[in-house]
């Protein structure tokens, strides 16, 4: 709360710019965490100041000028308060003191004050939906059933038989539930057995977290992030789930995740803690889907700032740590487009419950240079508040301990214990937890060479250093210009440099591709062009538009790029990136204003206004279009309408032309490219209808609510949309990165691309991508690390099953 005014970046009041422009923007609603990179920092695995093998307060303060180089300016701490640890400060029983070996709280105050004094702001983590068993609160309440703070957990009979009150399984395995011997009751425990679930029903105890919340704002932090708290409203009656397979427990979370009713709880959270301070609020929301997120995160209804969605962690559970692009991009895409017009997202790929990027979606053997620098520029580019955990800036890597005692995390340790009770082999066990545990992304800080990587000086460290410390640590890497640590720091100073990375409007292309998730970044008098290969192959792909080496901002590659000119089509290396930003404004300053608009509003370069083959209905279009660019806020609500109806008439009619139009095809070089880096023929009938139903539902004027009719970005987007539906290759529009269409994979075969589906599709629209998401939303899987265990347990099995059968043939 405590924000310095020196602060370049800070910007309290929120900002509205609409300045006419050269491509159609939206209005942007300036904040300071919107302009901000974030750091995450796992206290015990930072820095050891007092050799005692845990990371500490004071240590973190050592190390505060690597964040600083690095380009970070929000700092996000995960529990230091009071804590028995067993959830490494999760399982809080003082909210108001700090542990022990983290320090005392004059040491926080120094860092909150270190951290404003070299202008960088730090939020902490609070814990609300569960304590620790050691917190007096429940110690009070588990004295007896008529204690004052009994109701302040959640505590029941157990069913007649001495069962449990219901069949929840907890999210760290096991029953949710615990009995009380000295109450003869149950409580509730969705995490751990030594962390009970308060009871947010309780008036009382939601004042006292309020109370808490707003100490510590008051305190000098600049917000903070709220664990599991789209878990804090359970189910009214905790009744008992299906049960058709009949299991000892079942997987609860459609009973105590985004319960309905949650926003009572958040919005009184809002209004009594914080709702008045200009501080960052980001809620860890698994469970909440891009379209609800709106409602959580919408400027001024919202609850939060931004939250951390589960869809692309889940992604990786269900793709058993292979990377889908496809489902990637779509994925990124629905969260983009959502909050594009009144909300913000919380950018990850890392954090402390899921192992490393690139030993999962990566390559962290061949190319972990390579791979580490392609997933930083493929998410912080995008619209959002970039978060970047610790040790991801250089590249670290999962790790393999060859005993469960090295693994000190509970949900590592039930597991195993559960499930080595069942007669699950240890071998078979310690494979899921190399592969899933999050231990891997908890291992200390690698600082340097020296004895435990520099992190600490104890003979013993908490947890096992990665013995890859002596290759990869932050010492070596700021010396090596080519480092990964290097990279990030340009990918940021770029980021910062321009605004356009922090305000820009996102637009995905190349949609269908199989490697390369590229997208644009649109403002006034720029654009973006965000290029990378996420996968360890070759790509090769095409773009309508040129770009040149003088417009290249960022490359991963160690060589120089060879100098290209409006080149159109690219191949790139494994895991290669590429970012452009065309500048019309540079570009273009001798020409005169009208000209330019005419000219570019359209994007999909000069095209669309002096093709021939125009209609008269599109070229009315056009000037309305040209009219819109110049004026969007001043167009009374009749003229929208108007518009509206135009563009989607014109857009109808492009699209039967487009469709029955030939495109000419190109052919590319089979041998260097593997199969499914080829772009693939979509125009196919089915596609197309399919194609055509999401188009239509969004160009139809009947499916405009009279809220996007009078929203002057809307009618940009209608635009964008109408622009790319008169250029004469059809499938420039519609993309649609539905990865799992069968007509999608026959089509795959195909050897040859035809220029459409090859090119990018410049100013693809947000409402196509809006569309797919919402018709398509998949159901929001829970995300446990249970369920990631499971997918891993299924996987090896099925890989026994093939090598047997293997074998068999043999
Ligand atoms: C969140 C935290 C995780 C913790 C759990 C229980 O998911 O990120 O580390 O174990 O909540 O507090």
């Amino acid at each position: 709360m405590c924000i310095n005014t020196e602060n370049p970046s800070a910007n309290p009041q929120p900002e509205l710019t609409n300045k006419s422009s050269f491509y159609p923007t939206t209005p942007i609603r300036r904040k300071w965490w919107k302009e901000s990179i974030a750091y995450q920092i796992y206290p015990r695995s930072f820095q050891d100041s007092n050799g005692d093998g845990v990371g500490d307060i004071f240590g973190m303060i050592q190390r505060l000028d690597h964040i600083k180089n690095l380009g970070a300016d929000l700092i996000w701490i995960c529990p230091i308060f009071k804590s028995p640890n067993d959830d490494n400060g999760y399982d809080i029983s003082d909210y108001q003191n700090i542990m022990d070996v983290f320090g005392t709280m004059a040491d926080v105050d120094e860092l909150i004050k270190q951290c404003h004094a070299r202008n960088m702001r730090i939020i902490f983590d609070l814990v609300l939906n569960h304590t620790s068993d050691q917190h007096p609160w429940f110690i009070e309440s588990r004295s007896s059933r008529s204690n004052p703070k009994r109701d302040w957990y959640i505590w029941k009979d157990g069913k007649p038989g001495g069962l449990r009150p219901n069949n929840w399984e907890s999210i760290f395995n096991g029953s949710a539930w615990e009995y009380d011997k000295e109450t003869d009751q149950y409580y509730l425990h969705l995490f751990s057995r030594k962390m009970p679930d308060v009871n947010w029903e309780c008036a009382e105890l939601r004042r006292e977290l309020y109370k808490i919340t707003r100490w510590w704002l008051e305190r000098g932090i600049d917000g903070f992030r709220i664990d599991a708290v789209s878990h804090i409203k359970k189910k009214p009656g905790l009744p008992d789930l299906p049960n058709p397979n009949e299991l000892e427990f079942v997987s609860s979370f459609d009973y105590h995740m985004n319960v309905e009713g949650i926003e009572e709880y958040l919005d009184e959270f809002k209004r009594e803690a914080y709702g008045d301070l200009d501080v960052v609020t980001v809620g860890e929301a698994n469970g909440v889907s891009a379209d609800q997120a709106v409602e959580w995160v919408d400027e001024e209804r919202g609850k939060f700032s931004m939250i951390f969605q589960f869809e692309s962690t889940n992604l990786w559970d269900k793709t058993l740590g292979v990377i889908d692009v496809l489902a990637f991009k779509r994925i990124m895409t629905r969260w983009e487009k959502s909050l594009e017009k009144s909300g913000w997202n919380a950018l990850f790929l890392e954090n402390h419950d899921k192992p490393r990027i690139v030993s999962t979606w990566g390559n962290d053997k061949e190319y972990l240079r390579d791979c580490a620098t392609a997933f930083a520029t493929v998410y912080m580019l995008m619209m959002g508040t970039p978060f970047i955990f610790q040790g991801q800036e250089i590249g670290m890597t999962n790790v393999r301990f060859p005993s469960i005692n090295d693994y000190p995390d509970v949900a590592a340790r039930n597991f195993y214990n559960l499930q080595l009770a069942k007669g699950v082999d240890h071998d078979e066990l310690m494979k899921i937890i190399h592969m899933t545990g999050r231990d891997n992304a908890r291992t200390p800080m690698q600082w340097d060479d020296s004895l435990n990587a520099g992190f600490s000086t104890a003979q013993q460290t908490w947890i096992g250093v990665n013995p890859n410390y002596v290759r990869i640590n932050v010492a070596q890497q700021e010396k090596d210009e080519t480092s990964v640590l290097n990279f990030y720091k340009r990918l940021i100073r770029l980021r910062k440099e321009h605004d356009l990375f922090t305000y820009g409007i996102y637009d995905l292309i190349l949609s269908n591709n199989k490697q390369i998730y590229g997208y644009t970044r649109t403002s006034d008098m720029k654009r973006a062009y965000i290029l990378t290969n996420l996968t360890g192959r070759v790509a090769q792909f095409g773009l309508y538009q040129g770009l040149s080496s003088s417009q290249l901002v960022l490359t991963n590659l160690i060589e120089p790029v060879p100098e290209h000119k409006d080149e159109k089509s690219f191949k790139f290396r494994p895991y290669e990136i590429r970012v452009y930003i065309i500048d019309h404004q540079k570009k273009e300053s001798h020409h005169c204003r009208k000209d330019e608009k005419t000219k570019h509003t359209t994007d999909q370069t000069e095209l669309k206004t002096t093709d021939e083959s125009l209609t008269k209905l599109k070229k009315v279009a056009s000037q309305k279009l040209e009219h819109v660019s110049y004026n969007p806020l001043h167009l009374t609500e009749q003229d929208q309408k108007d518009i509206i109806a135009t563009l989607a008439e014109a857009t109808t009619q492009a699209l039967s032309e487009a469709e029955t139009s030939k495109q000419p095809s190109i052919t590319i070089d089979q041998e260097k490219v593997m199969p499914d880096s080829s772009e693939i023929d979509l125009e196919n009938e089915s596609i197309n209808k399919k194609r055509q139903r999401q188009r239509s539902l969004v160009l139809n004027p009947e499916n405009v609510t009279p809220a996007m009719q009078n929203d002057p970005s809307s009618l940009n987007q209608q635009c964008q949309l109408f622009t790319c539906l008169t250029s004469p290759k059809p499938s420039a529009v519609g993309h649609h990165a539905d990865s799992s269409s069968d007509d999608d994979d026959d089509e795959n075969k195909k050897k040859t691309i035809t220029t459409a589906e090859n090119e990018e599709e410049s100013i693809d629209t947000s409402e196509n991508d809006v569309d797919y998401s919402v018709l398509n939303d998949e159901s929001i899987q829970d995300f446990s690390f249970t369920s990631a265990r499971e997918q891993t347990k299924k996987r090896m099995l099925h890989d026994e099953e093939e090598f047997a059968l293997k074998q068999g043939k043999e």
